[in-house]
């Protein structure tokens, strides 16, 4: 229905608003008298939003007497967390259905804060399921969520600067660097290499796929790993890559995801580290760089291996939710592979269910899908803990001011590494 509305709220005010209205006046188009209201949270949607409501009105239509109410939180998984903290902390059951990011389930799980939905999943499903995104979501034995669609980390490039100055997608970073400054050298008004450099989760993300593909970690074994020498040459790859190959602009030190995926999609840069929903977007009608984009996997230090960062979000029920039952509904029709598939056609959204890569439609649509298969299938999972939040609230501040500048990477690193220690040992 065209009264679907997008709210940006954090907090109370966009339901007491709702609220108002249901109260004192009709109710909106949409929602129903009498019947049920299911409040769904999640981050904001990255291109057109317009399919995803449709396939909100798809579900209303096929439950009589549910209506769904999404309310928008922020782009930033940072910020969402912060959000979900402060309110299932205090209980809140103003949202029933939530979105949560692969590193937060173990937490949430361990707080209390959701509901079983082992019964939701049956056994030939979580064998269907990438493996990563299933460990993420059972916690002592139980599935606390279900996987949504699923991202890691790959490498965008501009297939027709490559070929014209016969280049093929570089396999190691050193390959990435000579590239970017050869084609810079000609083209002089291109970048050459974006990625998330943000004090934020998204740059933990990339600096761990330099860590793994130098043959690096941050912890293994139980043991704090990361001011490896390994670990400390990957970062400070990252530093030169801005300060002395000159092929990323210092404006990654404040970028997230859509900003560089915006640059990209505007011409205006030749390699860009990114999660796989931006090739969708790149190749809509009145895209600039339409057709002109590959992708591959992302680069490796010579004697080590390409290395992604499992991502991806799945949807929980909160514990306190208001209509539990409605919400199981919700968060069975999300994930059914109609409606992944629909998402991974409109929104380049990637399914988490593995029998979905060999459906003709969606191979015919995105032939590049059964290349990710295997990058799913091998991407690296952040430390699955409940005390991942912690640890990554030590990393953050730390890898930023080695890709700044600001410390030396060996210095950043030893002082994550005491901290990670530190953390580890009173949680324990
Ligand atoms: C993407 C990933 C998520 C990750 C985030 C970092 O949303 O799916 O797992 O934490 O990016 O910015």
């Amino acid at each position: 229905m065209g009264s679907r509305t997008e709210s940006m709220s954090i907090g109370k005010p966009a339901v007491v608003v709702f609220c108002i209205v249901s109260v004192f006046c009709a109710p909106p188009q949409g929602a129903v008298r009498d019947g049920e209201v299911v409040v769904f949270k999640h981050g904001k949607i990255a291109g057109d939003p317009a399919p995803f409501n449709r396939l909100l009105d798809e579900f209303e239509a096929r439950n009589p007497g549910i209506a769904v109410r999404d309310e928008i939180l922020p782009a930033s998984t940072d910020e969402q967390h912060q959000f979900y903290v402060v309110n299932l902390e205090g209980k809140s059951s103003d949202f029933d259905v939530l979105s949560m990011d692969v590193i937060w389930v173990p937490e949430f799980a361990r707080a209390g804060w959701l509901a079983d939905l082992t019964e939701l999943v049956g056994p030939e499903e979580r064998e269907d399921f990438f493996p990563g995104p299933m460990k993420a979501v059972t916690y002592g034995g139980k599935i606390w969520a279900v996987p949504w669609y699923i991202d890691a980390g790959v490498l965008y490039y501009r297939k027709d600067l490559l070929e014209k100055y016969g280049f093929s997608p570089p396999r190691l970073w050193s390959e990435l660097v000579s590239t970017a400054q050869s084609i810079r050298r000609r083209e002089p008004g291109i970048y050459g290499f974006i990625w998330q450099g943000k004090q934020y989760e998204g740059l933990v993300c990339n600096v761990l796929e330099y860590f793994w593909s130098n043959g690096g970690d941050v912890l293994r074994g139980g043991e704090v790993v990361i001011a490896s020498r390994e670990n400390i040459a990957a970062l400070e790859f990252m530093r030169a890559l801005i300060a002395e190959h000159g092929v990323t602009p210092p404006l990654v030190l404040t970028a997230i995801e859509e900003p560089t995926r915006h640059l990209f999609g505007g011409g205006k840069a030749l390699f860009m580290r990114n999660w796989p929903y931006a090739l969708n977007i790149f190749e809509q009608e009145g895209s600039p760089v339409r057709g002109k984009v590959g992708v591959a996997p992302l680069p490796s230090f010579p004697g080590g291996e390409s290395a992604s960062t499992l991502g991806g979000w799945q949807l929980g029920l909160n514990r306190y939710a208001k209509n539990p039952d409605a919400g199981r509904k919700l968060i069975r029709f999300l994930t059914r592979p109609g409606s992944q598939k629909i998402l991974a056609l409109t929104l380049g959204y990637k399914p988490t269910r593995r029998s979905l890569y060999a459906d003709e439609e969606l191979r015919a649509a995105q032939p590049f899908i059964t290349g990710l298969y295997d990058v799913f299938m091998a991407a690296r999972p952040r430390p699955v803990t409940p005390y991942y939040l912690m640890i990554t609230q030590v990393m953050q501040p730390e890898f930023s001011a080695a890709v700044s500048g600001i410390k030396t990477a060996a210095e950043a690193l030893g002082s994550a590494r005491r901290q990670i220690e530190h953390i580890l040992k009173v949680e324990e």
